[in-house]
């Protein structure tokens, strides 16, 4: 005989069938095996049972709506205090990091310009030996609007493009800066083209992806804006690449919206286009030749690089050496062709590095040349 209770039949006496049970017992039904019965004493427990939960369940609510209604009261002060301690400690990180490491205080104006005294990666700075370089951008400016940097593979392209825009937005969020002066005229907004994906499930080959990005560029640039594309044109073949590149940079230099603007690439071509529109700066990221090799003693200084050394770091990224020495027969095959294109797209002018004056960000910082720079050896 046991005492059981259920959500349907509620509390019962439930023993085996054919078991005597006193007469006053009220059958409630039964199973194969069992049968259920109840009293009149079970009925006014499990009334009595039903009762307390109801009053338990009602003064939990009560209780709750107690609760409720106070941290709705406290939610907005909160919410503030939340914030206030979130901008405090971002401050406060801001301040520590540029009170350790020397950031200097940026003008900020709202002036065309974009000027940068030996910047440094505020990421990059802390690992290792940087480098600082400098940075001049002038939005319309009938010099210095955009840069076509070009150089050899790892020679520190994308790091300083990256740098000119955190530089950028560390002093419009009201930071000190990674350089030893900066001057950013305001800057609505920060477009970047970057890296190479592709997107399967979307639909969107590599190629496709890239151009998207750069339509998102061009559509929603401003005079204001900062554009960065690292590299582009280079899923496509490289006439089509190189023809997109070229017309890209001419639509931000010469179109409606002008922009400050940098372009790395590996087209050394398009230096030509200094030629031809003079507020396309060139800067170059350099590299030194030696005798054991090559460095690269992550300098930004003007010019435009006629060798991107792909297949030294190829070289270096552990390629087997026949396909080394065949990559460089080819090389050497089709290099006139290069010359001759560069030709070409500058009405004839020679588009080789040519250093050109009154060129404030052409004047590298920091100190002598390849210390803690990376060198290649070749063998
Ligand atoms: N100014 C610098 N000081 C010290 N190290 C640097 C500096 N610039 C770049 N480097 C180092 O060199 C590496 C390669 O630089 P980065 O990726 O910018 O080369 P890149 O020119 O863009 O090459 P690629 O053409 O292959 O993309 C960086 O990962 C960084 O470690
Ligand atoms: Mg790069």
């Amino acid at each position: 005989m046991r005492l059981e209770r259920t959500g349907t039949q509620g509390l019962f006496l439930e023993a085996p069938v054919n078991t005597p049970v006193p007469d006053d017992w009220i059958r409630r039904g039964g199973l194969q095996k069992v049968e259920r019965w109840t009293t009149a004493e079970l009925e006014e427990h499990a009334a009595a049972l039903a009762a307390a939960e109801a009053t338990v369940a009602a003064e939990t609510k009560a209780i709750l709506a107690e609760l409720r209604a106070e941290a709705a009261g406290a939610a907005a002060d909160l919410r503030d205090l939340g914030r206030y301690l979130a901008a405090a400690d971002a401050s406060l990180a801001l301040a520590l990091v540029a009170a350790e490491r020397g950031w200097v205080r940026p003008t900020v104006d709202d002036g065309d310009e974009l000027r940068i005294e030996a910047g440094r990666h505020p990421v990059l700075e802390v690992n290792r030996e940087f480098r600082p370089n400098d940075a001049c951008l002038r939005r319309r400016g009938a010099r210095d609007q955009l840069v076509v940097l070009t150089g050899p593979n790892m020679a520190g392209k994308s790091t300083w493009m990256r740098q000119v825009a955190l530089v950028t937005l560390l002093a419009q969020v009201g930071s000190f800066v990674p350089a030893r002066a900066a001057r950013v005229g305001l800057v609505d907004a920060i477009f970047t083209r970057i890296g190479a994906t592709d997107d399967l499930t979307g639909g969107r080959s590599t190629f496709m992806v890239e151009m998207l990005e750069t339509a998102g560029v061009l559509n929603g640039a401003t005079d204001r804006s900062l554009v960065l594309l690292d590299e582009i044109g280079r899923g496509t073949s490289t006439h089509d690449g190189m023809a997109l590149a070229w017309a890209v940079i001419e639509h931000l230099a010469t179109g409606r919206v002008r922009p400050r603007a940098i372009v790395a690439t590996h087209y050394h071509e398009l230096a030509a286009l200094h030629d031809v529109h003079p507020q396309v700066a060139l800067l170059r990221a350099a590299v030194e030749e030696r005798p054991d090799g090559i460095a690269f003693p992550h300098r930004i200084e003007p010019g435009a690089a006629d060798r991107s050394f792909g297949i030294e770091v190829a070289r270096l990224a552990g390629l087997p050496p026949a396909v080394l020495a065949r990559a460089a027969a080819v090389a050497d095959a089709i290099e006139p062709l290069s010359a001759a294109i560069a030709a070409r797209l500058g009405g004839g002018n020679n588009a080789r590095p040519k250093p050109h004056p009154n060129r404030p960000a052409a004047r590298t910082a920091g100190g002598a040349d390849s210390d803690g720079g990376l060198v290649l050896t070749g063998d």
